[in-house]
């Protein structure tokens, strides 16, 4: 990747459904147009984040183009003097992986939603182990949907991810919230929403994850990946 092109491609993928990988890529890219202007591109068939941009009365602070032929993001390349930022929302897969390592090949950074449940694990693992590892694109596990009233289950994951599975992670996790939920009916992303006791947490946690992200999106190290 040439370190002088401003565009990031960021692809969050899970093999696994609904890890809240439509909900991360929508949030995030609310959060981080506070800095840079931003595409969110939906190549998922069933497409909710068209559905929850559609629902967006007042506009998102970003551009959306739903509906996506994963090829349209070898196109990208060209409109990096645009967009800082591209998150791409994929759809789980159950047999055919070919739009995903579309995305992937094109991708510069790969962000994994996992839920702390069983069933979630191997899917992720395959994820990264199969379609990710192999292209050598950098990514991270983003723990999501953790609940806070379960004292031990934060640092169970984090363990797991860290020192079973090896797997690199956000420090940063997304707590279980109404709000997350609710925000796709209503149109509402992190910066319309108002900010007010059930809203504060959804904000904080996702301005969090923005940052990190932002952090790891820097131009790498030569040599590195
Ligand atoms: N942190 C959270 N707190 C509460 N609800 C959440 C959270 N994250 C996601 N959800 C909800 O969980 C459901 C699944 O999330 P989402 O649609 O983002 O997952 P997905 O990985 O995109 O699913 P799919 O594989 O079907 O595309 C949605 O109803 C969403 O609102
Ligand atoms: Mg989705």
């Amino acid at each position: 990747m040439d370190a002088n092109q401003s565009l990031r491609i960021v692809a969050v993928v899970n093999q696994k459904g609904g890890v809240g990988k439509s909900t991360i890529a929508i949030q995030l890219a609310a959060t981080l147009s506070r800095r840079c202007r931003v595409l969110v591109v939906d190549v998922d068939p069933q497409q909710s984040s068209v559905w929850w941009a559609g629902n967006a009365r007042a506009g998102l602070p970003f551009d959306f183009a739903g509906r996506q032929h994963p090829n349209v993001l070898v196109r990208l390349r060209e409109l990096h003097a645009t967009y800082g930022v591209v998150l791409v929302d994929t759809p789980r897969m159950l047999e055919d992986t070919k739009p995903v390592e579309t995305v992937l090949d094109a991708a510069d950074f790969a962000i994994v939603p996992l839920t702390p449940e069983p069933l979630a694990v191997e899917p992720t693992i395959r994820t990264i182990t199969t379609l990710i590892e192999p292209r050598h694109v950098r990514h991270a596990v983003v723990l999501n949907r953790i609940d806070p009233r379960i004292p031990t289950q934060l640092s169970t994951w984090q363990a797991l991810l860290d020192f079973t599975w090896g797997i690199p992670r956000f420090d940063t996790h997304l707590r279980q919230y109404k709000t997350h939920a609710d925000a796709p009916v209503l149109g509402q992303v992190v910066t319309t929403l108002r900010d007010n006791r059930s809203t504060a947490g959804v904000i904080a946690d996702v301005t969090r994850l923005g940052h990190e992200l932002s952090g790891m999106l820097e131009p790498a190290p030569v040599g590195s990946w």
